[in-house]
């Protein structure tokens, strides 16, 4: 089949809805478009029926039942609404002092767990942002040194959006259920694509998105333990009282009808799709680190997701570097904010200096992705990463075998 350009390698970013799921939403945008919230017609109860239906499909992709998934618009609310909803719960009044608690996540998590746990401290919570280690895998030990008396909740991500590299969830769920403190993961590059159980993971709250398992944007989901222990969250929006109260809002049904059947086509092509691109990943990385030189794989090496890579290569600019491979969509390490660019504080968080944070790029793949575009996005990007180190004067030198860190620059 003839190569179709541009090529998308971008799905952590953002994921194409697969037809099948455009299928099954399409009847609830026309003859189906009745409110779930509609108790008392046909419409409503058809209505009802698919959002409980999407309901047990999302549930039995984690391993829940149904009646624990709340829907929501996407992972930050999920985010916010697992965080701020539990903080507010399970805060503990002090001798005559207002009720707060400590709360633990981490420096490299994502910006929609980061910002919720920032505006808790500023209501007067304590939260500790555990440095990563640099292969960026936060492990339960690193987590009980970090526990208080007064620790009520526990927030960190499956896996990470950048590196791909995967915290010892289980593990720190264990812990927190021993001490009886609140676990929540933001599993949002994780659920769809590896294997969930949240009972056997011990997970309290669970955040996962639409939009990154082939479903649409706008459609998320939050599980919220039932039982042992029943986990209670303050809402944060009020309304109609939808949802169990937690988040009130008529539901987006065809959206959810979509995010049902993602959760569906997940589960059962799962295990074949995450080997088929474990073997993409392979050679994109055999193939890159063999032939270029001065390329560094960020992360752990094993504990990674299996589609995702995070590489810099030294010696090369990064936007210059994406400039050079403009038809294969990817992410670099660096963010544009404002008007400058800044490199990506995941990057910065487990030691990579900026000069290797600035020149990374995140390839990340997913079910479309073919091997015949594989190997057209090695061959790019080593074409690029060759043509701009052959016009860098610091590849000169390296290559003369002089180590630049140790070049005193003169400045006049
Ligand atoms: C780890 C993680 N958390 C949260 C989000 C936010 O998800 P959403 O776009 O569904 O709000 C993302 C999206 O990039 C993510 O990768």
């Amino acid at each position: 089949m003839a190569l179709k350009l541009p090529i998308y390698m971008d799905n952590a970013a953002t994921t194409r809805v697969d037809p099948r799921v455009v299928e099954a939403m399409l009847p609830y945008f026309t003859e189906r478009f009745g409110n779930s919230a509609s108790r008392n017609h046909r419409f409503g109860w058809e209505a009802e029926d698919a959002v409980d239906n999407a309901r047990e499909q999302a549930a039995a992709l984690i391993g829940a039942g149904g009646k624990e998934i709340i829907w929501t618009s996407g992972s930050s609310e999920s985010n916010n609404l697992a965080i701020k909803g539990a903080a507010r719960m399970y805060a503990k009044a002090g001798d005559g002092q207002p009720k707060r608690g400590h709360i633990i996540t981490a420096a490299h998590e994502h910006k929609a767990v980061l910002d919720p746990c920032k505006r808790l401290q500023r209501e007067g919570f304590d939260v500790t942002f555990l440095d990563p280690p640099k292969d960026g895998v936060i492990t339960a030990k690193a987590v009980e040194a970090a526990l208080r008396p007064d620790t009520i909740l526990v927030t960190l991500m499956w896996a990470n959006n950048e590196i791909g590299t995967i915290n010892e969830v289980p593990e720190i769920g264990n812990l927190c259920h021993d001490r009886e403190i609140i676990f929540h993961t933001d599993a949002t590059q994780w659920v769809g694509k590896m294997p969930t159980d949240v009972e056997r993971d011990n997970i309290d709250l669970l955040s996962w998105s639409g939009h990154k398992i082939y479903a649409p944007k706008g459609v998320g989901a939050l599980y919220v333990r039932r039982r042992k222990p029943r986990v209670r969250l303050e809402a944060q929006m009020d309304g109609g009282g939808h949802e169990r109260g937690m988040r009130s809002g008529t539901l987006a049904v065809p959206n959810i009808v979509g995010f049902g059947k993602a959760c569906e086509l997940c589960k059962n092509e799962m295990d074949a799709e995450r080997e088929r691109l474990h073997k993409l990943r392979r050679k994109l990385e055999t193939e890159l680190t063999s032939k270029l030189e001065v390329v560094q794989i960020n992360g752990h090496a094993e504990r990674r997701l299996p589609h995702l890579t995070n590489m810099s290569f030294g010696f090369v600019e990064g936007e210059s570097l994406l400039m050079g491979i403009n038809d294969i969509a990817c992410s670099s390490g660096s963010a544009c904010t404002s008007a400058s660019l800044e490199p990506s504080y995941v990057l910065k968080s487990l030691g990579v200096g900026d000069e290797l944070a600035h020149s990374s790029l995140r390839l990340s793949l997913g079910r479309w992705n073919t091997a015949e575009e594989v190997d057209y996005a090695i061959d790019g990007i080593i074409k690029a990463v060759n043509h701009l180190r052959s016009m860098s004067p610091l590849y000169d030198l390296h290559k003369e075998g002089i180590d630049i860190t140790k070049i005193q620059w003169q400045s006049h």
